[in-house]
């Protein structure tokens, strides 16, 4: 199979073709456009010729749209689950609930495109303000460009693309290298449903050469990155006066207080650290037990690890697949291997079948150890004593990440205190951080990035609020 490039409502054949392998059966399964910084611009200057006519377009028409693009994927959830299970190696029942969620990111943008709106102003607070009414309205700034990660192919392009044309924008996407086939099914998606020509642009290929382009063109009004903060602070320092939010990541905690019902969380705590290889950014990647409660704790979930069943993401029975690239397999080990040499305990796992890093449980972790300080995105979770909450919270917050982190506690004051004291975008009470719905503000504070995406909030960064004032003295 060939993917072109989408361009102006068309697929445009590219100079250059770059295979397209599946992480778990390391099989080719896509010859895949590499653009470059010509057929960029080409992909650029659509976007910006689409502007006025996406910026004129009645909220109801841009709701129909968006309205749409949920239907017609949620008729073929089947085969959007299939591609995604192929090119990220995502076991199929989670990409299945990554398709039911994508098609209800689209409903909250066709909803909210219908809410987009300004506020009057009373001017007559002020004095000399007398006899004017004012009020603003909220206008599409312009050109989006999107680039997004391998972990989530189809939603959190929805994340982005959603809030986009829900307010009036145009896009220009850049897929993950690894995942560019989810990006090409929903933007076709998006043509069938009606969009204009130019609307939603999809360019694959080199991220240096197309992010390079996209972050420094006078063109585009703003950038909306997921990925790595290496690559998010590289964008921030390109990019001039655009708009940017990033969304980086985490090194995700959770905390365990005493009196809590293991039995009642211990599976929810393994699925958040293991779910997709553990490649979520809001990963259960630091459980922090107190002393009372840690044997117990730490028995009980190495228990429950030992159920997860490894093998070929098409199979409904499987819960662990591979990793996303050979690449992350060595890096992953090495970092367990560094952890283990500097004192941490290996409760379970540690090795790798192939491409499968084996679900890995890692104990006394030293808190300077890159399984720890840095984000994993891989099957390993620390489990750490602490002496009590507070020191738990401090732990928590002794990171550059701060996306969410949960807690478990039967006691609201010890609740209430983290929620006041955790230092991260989101907490949640009695839950795992990895908890998300596609409404709700989802961001981070520290290296986890700037913004707010869930497309309420989305929107806002992707508009303008413009001043109206009418003198009537
Ligand atoms: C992410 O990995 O950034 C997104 C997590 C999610 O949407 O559940």
């Amino acid at each position: 199979m060939k993917k072109d490039l989408l361009i102006n409502g068309k697929k445009v054949e590219a100079k250059n073709y770059t295979p397209l392998f599946a992480p778990y059966s390391r099989e080719e399964i896509a010859q895949i456009a590499a653009a470059d910084e010509s057929e960029v611009d080409l992909a650029l200057e659509a976007a910006y010729q689409a502007r006025e006519t996406m910026a004129k377009m009645p909220s109801y028409k841009r709701a129909l749209i968006l309205e749409k693009v949920a239907s017609l994927l949620q008729e073929r959830a089947d085969e959007a689950a299939k591609i995604i299970a192929l090119e990220a190696a995502k076991p199929i029942t989670v990409a299945k609930g990554e398709v039911d969620r994508t098609v209800q990111t689209y409903k909250f943008a066709a909803e909210e495109a219908k809410r987009i709106h300004g506020e009057t102003i009373p001017l007559d607070a002020a004095p000399g303000g007398e006899g004017r009414v004012a009020y603003t309205v909220s206008e599409p700034i312009g050109v989006i460009g999107a680039i997004t990660p391998f972990n989530f192919p189809m939603n959190l392009v929805a994340h982005k693309v959603g809030p986009a044309i829900a307010a009036g924008n145009t896009v220009v996407l850049k897929p993950a290298n690894q995942t560019p086939l989810s990006a090409f099914f929903i933007a076709e998606l998006f043509y069938e449903a009606g969009l204009p020509a130019g609307a939603l642009n999809v360019v694959t290929g080199s991220g240096s050469v197309i992010g390079e382009k996209i972050v420094k063109d006078d063109r585009v009004s703003k950038i909306s990155f997921t990925g790595s903060p290496a690559v998010g602070i590289g964008i921030r320092n390109k990019a001039g006066l655009k708009r940017v939010t990033l969304e980086l990541g985490s090194n995700a905690a959770v905390i365990i207080d005493k009196g809590v019902d293991l039995d009642k969380i211990i599976s929810r705590c393994v699925t958040g650290a293991f779910s997709f290889q553990g490649q979520v950014c809001i990963s259960l990647q630091r459980i922090f037990v107190v002393e009372e409660v840690y044997e117990a704790f730490v028995e009980k979930f190495v228990e429950k690890t030992k159920q997860l069943k490894i093998g070929s993401p098409l199979e409904e029975t499987t819960d662990v697949s591979a990793l996303i690239s050979p690449k992350d397999v060595d890096r992953t080990l090495s970092w367990i291997q560094e952890a283990e040499a500097h004192g941490a305990k290996i409760a379970i796992g540690g090795t790798a079948e192939e491409n499968v890093l084996l679900p890995t449980v890692l104990l006394d972790v030293d808190p300077a150890q890159k399984v720890s300080c840095q984000e994993v995105f891989a099957p390993i979770v620390l489990i750490n004593k602490v002496e009590n909450v507070d020191k738990a919270i401090e732990a928590v917050n002794d990171s550059d990440y701060g996306l969410q982190a949960g807690i478990y506690t039967e006691n609201i004051h010890t609740a209430l205190d983290a929620a006041e004291n955790l230092h991260v975008g989101g907490v949640l009470i009695n839950d795992i951080p990895t908890f998300r719905v596609d409404h709700m503000p989802y961001g981070g504070v520290k290296e986890s990035g700037v913004g707010r995406e869930g497309i309420k909030y989305a929107i806002e960064e992707m508009t303008e609020k413009k001043l109206v004032i009418f003198n009537r003295n």
